[in-house]
């Protein structure tokens, strides 16, 4: 799955099924249920690491699951994130550590939030690395953003994620990833711009779905260091093992809800 084949998916109005990928076995798992697209998040810093955030996740870290992925992979598209501290300082490093990850198996880089990140990502697409811009709650801001919290609540923070997805399609993003944002502000941006959106927790308009798998399996349960009890799932996961018997079903019933537009619902938006 090219990522002009997935343009095509989506201009023939199918919705396109992300999930996030670590490993061989998962990546093998998820093309065979149907899944168009595997994203190497840097949320394997939280959910294999135990970390609070995603901060110290490293590129050598991006590296190596991008390559496990990559094993297990014949047909979806690879989008690996770039970790904190890899692409924000300067251009040049940017394009080193994106072309790592590329050299690793991606087929295209995410990276998080718009203003400068902006010259950033039209840099790489220059040099030829397709790129996604991840906008709205973006985890490696969490600290400066005050916690896991929605975003684009107010007009004027609605409009700073509408301006920078503008701005990110105009210097030709191949994707607009949006997190934790109103329905209402997706759909908008989705109709703004050429760019696909792919959202988390931003409602059903978006041009395709993204979910953590460990949330899909409902078997995340917080940081290793913090009591599992005291951990409450946010509103955009759904627990599709909860109603299948295998992980395999309960991916395929996930491509399944995306594909024909029953997830997310209502009560897993904003
Ligand atoms: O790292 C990740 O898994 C992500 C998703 C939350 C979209 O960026």
């Amino acid at each position: 799955m090219s990522l002009a084949k997935i343009n095509a998916l989506i201009e023939h109005g199918e919705k396109v099924a992300m999930l996030t990928c670590y490993d061989a076995t998962f990546a093998k798992l998820s093309e065979a249920a149907g899944l168009d697209m595997l994203l190497v998040g840097d949320s394997l810093g939280m959910v294999l690491q135990g970390a609070e955030n995603t901060l110290n996740v490293s590129i050598e870290d991006m590296e190596y699951h991008t390559k496990s992925v990559a094993a297990g992979t014949t047909v979806c598209s690879i989008m690996t994130d770039m970790p904190a501290g890899s692409y924000e300082h300067n251009k040049e490093t940017a394009l080193l550590n994106a072309k790592k990850l590329i050299a690793a198996g991606a087929d295209i880089v995410k990276i998080e939030g718009g203003g400068e990140m902006v010259n950033t990502a039209q840099y790489l697409i220059e040099h030829g690395i397709p790129v996604c811009a991840h906008l709205g709650f973006t985890p490696q801001s969490v600290i400066q953003l005050g916690g896991y919290r929605i975003q684009g609540k107010t007009d004027e923070s609605a409009q700073k994620i509408l301006q920078d997805a503008i701005a990110m399609d105009k210097v030709g993003v191949h994707f607009v990833l949006l997190e934790m944002v109103p329905a209402i502000l997706a759909k908008t941006i989705t109709e703004s711009i050429k760019s696909p959106t792919i959202g988390i927790g931003a409602g059903s308009d978006c041009d395709g779905q993204v979910l953590v798998i460990q949330d899909l399996l409902g078997i995340y349960t917080g940081p290793a260091s913090k009591n599992p009890e005291a951990f409450k799932s946010p509103r955009f996961a759904k627990n599709f093992l909860a109603e299948n018997t295998s992980i395999q079903s309960a991916v395929q019933a996930y491509v399944k809800a995306v594909k024909n537009k029953s997830f997310p619902g209502e009560e897993h938006s904003y």
